[in-house]
């Protein structure tokens, strides 16, 4: 038996004290270095994170260099110390042993992700497919869908083209008819966007696809209430979650959308190139698959939706060992943590002169997205200094719609990693860049 594959279990809170505790890592990371760094991280607090110190342990489980503040979880996240263990364990298990036999294992490795994926979101293994990312997962609703002339989707200005330009597209394509939600800054509040959703819908409605959690400027959206608004009337909803899976408890049961998406690389902190797409069970017969290959999955519709051909079983596998590190720390604390940065971010932003905030700071219509207009500064230039002299990255919003800087903290954060941008903002401002 290869030695990858003995210890194979997902690593509980114990095992991650065992496992990054001084001296305890050596056999497991035996050649990168941030293997060769993993033995000197603390061990994960006990209980729920309290402290700063506690959180300065969690951080400790990232193989970011301490100096590198990243804060563009809305784009990319980082993978965790448990989680880069296992994708190089399961990575390395394949290449040292290529055969059927070896392989044959993973399979239902495939299965016990598809499980825990059921469990984070609160739907049923029957109703969850491992898709590459939320685009595609996008993709495959509106491919999937019979659709055509005399029929309606509608969705919101503010949706990632996966969610946007791919209906325009299938709409040249198929001939229904797109309907778009005109955006409104600031958030005009979830009533607004509840009735203006509910009046754009007709008999001809067949879909409403929305972002829970904009990517442009951070605006939450009331997911439940446009779900139920729509099943009342026969309409299909689409919820794109690359912005909330990950971040907030999202809990589908609630919020019974009929397709639900996300992306393990981005607030999940798992590998590159691992998503989900949730299909609720009574729509699944709508959905035709859009691709037809083998190694389906094992489960509900993934038996014949999920033939996608070979994959990667190492990031799936991975992909659970995310969900473990967030459900071992806490997902109410993870919520908090992003939440109360992003707060931190907006308080101190509304005392910087100059600076126009598009990001509500009213709590419950934000959740850890934050963009504004950094005065009169070139946002490129400015966040090209930020990352160059202060070591802090974020991003540029660029064209003419809400164009700035955009900063989306998460748990790996911290309040002082804050207070290091809005006063090198404040610096800025002041010397220009
Ligand atoms: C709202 C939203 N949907 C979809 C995506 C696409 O995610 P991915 O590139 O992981 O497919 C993004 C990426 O930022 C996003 O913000």
């Amino acid at each position: 038996m290869p030695a990858s594959t003995r210890a194979r279990s997902t690593v509980s809170r114990r095992d991650f004290a065992r496992l990054f505790a001084v001296g305890g890592s050596a056999a497991l990371f035996s050649s990168p270095a941030w293997a060769r760094e993993a033995g000197r991280a603390p061990a994960l607090p006990q209980g729920v994170p309290a402290s700063e110190a506690d959180w300065a342990a969690v951080r400790a489980q990232f193989v970011m260099p301490p100096d590198l503040t990243v804060m563009n979880a809305a784009n990319l996240c980082p993978a965790s110390r448990p989680v880069l263990e296992v994708l190089t364990r399961e990575t390395r298990s394949v290449d040292e042993d290529p055969s059927p036999m070896n392989r044959a294992r993973l399979y239902p490795e495939k299965e016990q992700t598809r499980r825990a994926l059921a469990e984070y979101l609160r739907a049923t293994p029957d109703e969850i497919i491992i898709t590459r990312n939320t685009s595609e997962s996008n993709n495959l609703v509106s491919n999937g869908l019979d659709l055509g002339p005399g029929d309606e989707v509608i969705v919101h200005a503010d949706n990632h083209p996966s969610n946007l330009q791919a209906w325009h597209a299938k709409a040249t394509r198929y001939g229904y008819t797109v309907v778009v939600v005109e955006q409104r800054n600031p958030h005009p509040g979830m009533a607004y966007y509840v009735d203006a959703f509910t009046r754009a819908m007709t008999p001809r409605t067949k879909v409403l696809a929305f972002t829970h959690l904009s990517s442009t400027v951070g605006d939450l959206f009331p997911a439940a209430e446009l779900c139920r608004v729509a099943r009342s009337r026969g309409v299909l909803t689409l919820v794109d979650g690359a912005q909330t899976f990950g971040l907030l408890d999202v809990d589908l049961a609630a919020m019974q959308p009929d397709f639900y998406t996300g992306s393990a690389h981005k607030w999940p902190c798992g590998a590159r190139e691992c998503g989900v797409l949730y299909v609720r069970a009574d729509v699944q017969a709508r959905l035709w698959p859009t691709i037809y290959s083998a190694y389906p999955g094992a489960t509900g519709f993934s038996r014949s939706f999920e033939g996608f051909g070979q994959r990667d079983e190492a990031t799936m596998i991975a992909f659970r060992e995310a969900l473990a590190f967030q459900t071992t720390i806490g997902r109410a604390a993870i919520e908090q943590r992003a939440r109360a940065l992003a707060a931190q971010l907006l308080s101190g932003l509304a005392g910087l002169p100059g600076v126009r905030v598009w990001t509500t700071p009213t709590p419950a219509l934000h959740a850890a997205v934050v963009s504004f207009v950094p005065g009169t500064l070139d946002a490129g230039r400015l966040a090209t200094a930020l990352y160059e002299r202060d070591r802090i990255a974020i991003t540029t919003r660029g064209g003419q719609d809400r164009p700035g800087l955009r900063v989306s903290p998460h748990f790996y954060n911290s309040p002082a990693e804050i207070d290091r941008l809005l006063a090198a903002l404040g610096r800025y401002l002041k010397t220009g860049v």
